[in-house]
């Protein structure tokens, strides 16, 4: 017996961070985060549940992203490598839960494209396990609320439980695993801004968000974070609700620096080193941030946020998009030999089947 589907999800950029966990095993947050969707970076991914199957397998498409993975051959495919390593474990672990909540024990070939380049400071964790969470949910054909979704991808990776649902996505904070899920804020229609990804490294990062999630409360901060969240999240709702961008862009903005703020001073050691704090940026970061304040002094409107990375975040109307592209650019080209990448998005749809 075999059962097979196919999905697609969209990565999500956070405008008010998921950083800090009150229970890592399930990943429980310890805040409420607020994101949109990207519409050009998407994860497709296939799940084929097969009795013959003595182990899941996985494979990763490596080079231009299939419109479908139903063009891929299954394994005689060049594109396709075979990966054992810590990606595999943890689509294993997460295809466990799904088993169980279908009573099989069938194992798995799962096969995963992603849209955009690895190490682009786009986390693919996010659209994949969303990806993955729907496909197998639907070869197993386990009937699952929206709703319930989103709590089962947030147990593979907490942010991909906000790659569900389309556009503008609330995760709620809650004490048990059922109340902390995802939902739709507003459609990605009910507001055309953009964000501008400027990739200012492909260098793998140094510290993984999931280090970073741990120490949060190590920072003297993180308290004060914390108590200012509950206002910071009504009022980043209420500025999407109303496309309200000056007080959206002064909110986010300084909801970037607050993260790093605590990751900067989170007690962090490595290899018997003591380290001051998590450094994410590059010289490059700092350099495109700074820019940000001469753009909008100069009356572009633009506001930054980054993640657990250097990767820089532009956020714009999208009327601005064009000359906010060709300010980064010529800031890219003021040193030789510089290139930066560009990464264009509108808010994306939520994750959906893919006919093969
Ligand atoms: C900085 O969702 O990648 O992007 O739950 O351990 O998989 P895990 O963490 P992950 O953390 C994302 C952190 C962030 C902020 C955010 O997306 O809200």
């Amino acid at each position: 017996m075999s059962a097979s589907a196919t999905a697609k999800a969209h990565a999500n950029l956070a405008f008010i961070k998921y950083w800090g966990k009150a229970d890592p095993s399930l990943n429980l947050p310890l805040n409420g985060s607020i994101s949109m969707n990207l519409s050009a970076a998407s994860t497709i991914t296939s799940v084929s549940f097969d009795e013959s199957l003595p182990s899941d397998q996985v494979y990763i498409h490596r080079g231009p992203a299939p419109e479908s993975l139903g063009q891929l051959v299954l394994p005689l495919d060049d594109s396709l490598e075979q990966t054992a390593g810590a990606f595999a474990q943890r689509v294993t672990k997460h295809l466990d839960r799904l088993r169980s909540l279908a009573h099989t024990r069938m194992r798995a070939r799962i096969v995963t494209a992603n849209s955009f380049p690895a190490g682009a400071g786009i986390a693919s964790s996010a659209s994949g396990l969303a990806a993955l969470t729907l496909a197998a949910a639907a070869a197993l054909k386990l009937s699952l609320s929206e709703r319930e979704l989103t709590v089962l991808a947030r147990r593979g990776s907490g942010s991909a439980c906000r790659s569900i649902p389309a556009g503008f996505v609330e995760w709620y904070a809650a004490v048990r695993s059922e109340d902390s899920y995802a939902a739709q804020l507003a459609p990605p229609e009910h507001w055309p801004i953009v964000d501008l990804a400027v990739i200012v490294s492909h260098a793998s990062k140094k510290v993984a968000s999931s280090e970073g999630h741990e120490l949060a409360a190590t920072s003297p901060f993180w308290k004060t974070r914390q108590l200012e969240l509950p206002d910071k999240l009504k009022a980043m709702r209420r500025a999407i609700l109303e496309c309200d961008f000056t007080s959206f862009g002064q909110i986010l903005e300084s909801e970037a620096l607050a993260m790093h703020a605590i990751a900067l001073t989170s007690a962090y050691s490595a290899d018997n080193s003591w380290y001051s704090g998590i450094y994410y940026w590059l010289p490059e970061t700092l350099e495109l941030l700074l820019a940000v304040q001469e753009w909008r002094a100069a009356g572009l409107p633009v506001y930054f946020t980054l993640d657990a990375g250097p990767t820089v975040h532009l956020l714009c109307p999208a009327e601005y998009a064009d000359t906010l592209g060709d300010a980064v650019h010529s800031l890219a080209s003021s040193v030789e030999g510089r290139r930066w990448e560009l990464l264009r998005n509108m808010p994306g749809p939520g994750a959906s089947l893919v006919d093969r």
